[in-house]
């Protein structure tokens, strides 16, 4: 049963200008979130409250939430991977924060530089002290299918990382294929192991394209009944601590094929695209997102 409705969440001033060579200036950050929101997404993720040492293109959190959080009708979470970040991302006016673990030992290790359950018992000190001002969290898992450095990754691994995400509060648990290896053959089992001890209500979805999967792997989260996707604007993106990793699946990509399928999402596809355009045309590069190009042609 295909949803009426789904929410995208739209990841690309965080997941796809944390991966760029170049900085991107703060004024161009504020102006890609300001044309996102007015396409209509429902959910911009905004920026990360991280270590400027390990992701120095967003080391500008604070004057871009600054420039932001009064925005109407639109969530604006950012990533916040200690207590401290939480406290940063809440003084400058962030309403909603996302934590991040991950599936895989290695690539925690690699991307937040401790071990799961070291994250888990950070993320319980966040999700705790979010609860006490009313922040929703929303909590990450990541190489849901893969790990760059240790392959494959069992369904179990994945859905013990979720539930105790969902069991310290966060309201939602997105499920990441960081290095964008998964094909259906391996979400199907992910997810039914994910389902059985969390509510599909609860899930979301966030593929990056590397192999060109995002979409059959899109359509069969739908179908398997979640209705919460995660995309960014023409495809940026990546994960710096995760070599050879491309972008998410462009949100142009993503609304095309729900426009298809007779799904809602009250996006705004001409805003989408000049969103898209704006973007591409400040990096000086042509579009990741196969719908953009296409009508660009015609
Ligand atoms: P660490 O070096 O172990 O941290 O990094 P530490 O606690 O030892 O502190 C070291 C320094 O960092 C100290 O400063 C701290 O104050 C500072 P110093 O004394 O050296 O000057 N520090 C901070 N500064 C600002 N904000 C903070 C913060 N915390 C400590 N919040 C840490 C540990 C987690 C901080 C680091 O590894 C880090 O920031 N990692 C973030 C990596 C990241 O952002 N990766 C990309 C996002 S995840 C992703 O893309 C996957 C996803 O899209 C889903 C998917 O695709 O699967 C979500
Ligand atoms: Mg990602």
């Amino acid at each position: 049963d295909m949803p009426r409705y789904v929410k995208i969440v739209e990841v690309g001033p965080r997941d796809g200008l944390q991966n760029e060579k170049t900085i991107v200036p703060t004024s161009v950050k504020i102006k890609l979130i300001r044309k996102l929101v007015s396409a209509g997404l429902p959910v911009v993720e905004a920026t990360s409250f991280v270590s400027p040492k390990w992701v120095p293109q967003l080391a500008d959190a604070k004057d871009v939430m600054n420039a932001v959080k009064d925005l109407e009708g639109v969530r604006l979470p950012v990533l916040t991977p200690n207590l401290k970040g939480f406290e940063a991302a809440v003084a400058a006016g962030a309403k909603e924060v996302a934590v991040f673990a991950s599936a895989s030992e290695s690539f925690s290790k690699s991307n937040i530089n401790c071990t799961i359950e070291e994250s888990l018992a950070r993320y319980r000190a966040v999700t705790s002290a979010a609860k006490k001002l009313s922040i929703p969290v929303r909590g990450y898992v990541s190489c849901v299918v893969g790990c760059p450095v240790e392959g494959s990754v069992s369904p179990s691994k994945v859905a013990y990382v979720a539930k105790e995400l969902h069991n310290m509060g966060c309201f939602e648990i997105s499920l990441g294929d960081t290095i964008g290896v998964a094909t259906p053959g391996n979400v199907l089992p992910m997810l039914e192991a994910v389902m059985a001890v969390v509510p599909v209500e609860k899930l979301a979805v966030h593929f990056h394209d590397t192999y060109g999967q995002s979409l059959p792997n899109i359509l069969l989260s739908l179908q398997m009944g979640i209705s919460t996707v995660d995309s960014s604007i023409s495809g940026l993106g990546g994960c710096p601590y995760a070599k050879g990793a491309t972008g998410n699946v462009a949100t142009e990509d993503v609304v095309y094929m729900l426009n298809g399928l007779g799904v809602k999402t009250n996006v705004d596809f001409g805003k989408l695209l000049s969103a898209g355009e704006y973007i591409n045309a400040y990096l000086g590069r042509s579009s990741g997102s196969k719908t953009a190009a296409a009508l660009s042609n015609i």
